[in-house]
């Protein structure tokens, strides 16, 4: 097996064979995914995030396309909302493993536009394809396209719900740049202070991060909220995070916290619906924001004037590796939910990333 040619984004660009070093890949544990659909971050416990962002950061490094291990599989890409990153990295993820993608750009090219049922169109999916990945406005669109589907739905994005596969790309880059908080529990002076600047309870980007978060508790020191809101969290969440014995507070102005803060995930909190609103100061950064040194900012992006471009050439700027990097946490889900590891040579890989990543592998 060959390496891939090194893939340079503008700002920080961790090794992922750092994710790798001293490790196998628990290929049971990822076998779980098999034929699921992946709707939620409840579904996932720290070690399958773990796991899935050790099989990505495999696939980023080494040349797994040779293997063809999406050959003979057709996925659908069903976006009823506007998308940049998660369509085409969901689609580029198919092709590049020699998988075939028939999309819907929009739902008015769908039967929507003359009243067809989501569930009817769910019904259809079952025969044209083998996994569903859907981007909805309505956040119960999930429960309508599953009622008759058969074959594993990825959610892409179901209103103000969740995006749960944008956690995965998030925790796989901050996993890149910090690979020790994927152990139990690190020495208190290494825990990461985590900035959120959004309002959880209506962001389903932020909602998703701040619940995959959580499973890194133990190697959290501190979560800031930077909101309007004097409770952004909703009932559902504010129970999980008084529960999860995590110390939070919440700041109206991301500049009070900002000189703490070890990793800050911004949002695009600028938009409302289709509009979007000026923001005040409290609520932007650029390259002469008080960050602390080693800070990483995450983005999910499409970005307003809440992070400016002066950030995009910084040590600082972790979230173009974000989003390039989705493309092989996506390829990872594919792999594990259509259980395509017997298209891979996992053993010798297994072998070959012990300890050090020096894969020369012929099958
Ligand atoms: N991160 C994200 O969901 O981006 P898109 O809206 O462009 O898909």
């Amino acid at each position: 097996m060959k390496t891939n040619p090194a893939f340079k984004s503008s700002g920080l660009n961790p090794d992922p064979s750092e994710l790798l070093q001293d490790e196998t890949i628990d290929i049971k544990l990822l076998r779980e995914l098999k034929g699921q659909s992946i709707l939620s971050v409840h579904q996932f416990t720290k070690e399958m995030v773990c796991e899935i962002s050790k099989l990505a950061a495999l696939l980023q490094c080494t040349k797994v396309s040779d293997y063809n291990p999406l050959q003979g599989q057709i996925i659908i890409t069903a976006f009823f909302e506007p998308s940049t990153r998660t369509r085409l990295s969901f689609e580029s993820a198919v092709h590049r493993l020699d998988g075939k993608v028939i999309s819907i750009p929009e739902g008015k090219t769908t039967g929507v536009a003359k009243g067809e049922s989501l569930s009817d169109i769910g019904e259809m999916f079952n025969a044209y394809g083998d996994a569903v990945v859907i981007r909805h406005t309505e956040t119960d669109s999930l429960d309508l396209i599953g009622e008759n589907l058969r074959i594993p739905l990825i959610n892409a994005g179901n209103g103000s719900g969740e995006h749960p596969t944008q956690a995965l790309a998030d925790w796989f880059a901050i996993l890149k740049w910090k690979p020790e908080l994927k152990q139990a529990s690190i020495p208190e002076d290494k825990k990461i202070h985590l900035g959120i600047l959004g309002t959880p309870a209506s962001m389903r980007t932020v909602n998703s991060f701040l619940r995959m978060s959580l499973l890194f508790k133990d190697n959290i020191k501190k979560i800031s909220i930077v909101s309007e809101l004097a409770n952004p969290f909703g009932e559902e969440l504010q129970e999980l995070i008084n529960n999860s014995g995590v110390e939070f507070e919440i700041n109206n102005d991301i500049k009070e916290v900002l000189p703490d803060l070890d990793v800050v995930y911004m949002n695009s909190i600028a938009f409302l619906g289709d509009n979007y609103r000026s923001l005040d100061s409290n609520f932007k950064i650029d390259s002469k924001s008080k960050l602390k040194k080693d800070a990483v900012v995450l983005h999910p992006l499409a970005r307003l004037d809440e992070l400016d471009t002066t950030l995009d050439s910084t040590r600082h700027n972790l979230y173009f590796t974000q989003a390039h990097g989705a493309v092989f946490i996506r390829q990872a889900l594919f792999i594990s939910v259509l259980d395509r590891f017997g298209k891979l040579p996992i053993e010798e890989i297994n072998e070959a990333v012990t300890p050090a990543l020096e894969l020369e592998l012929t099958t």
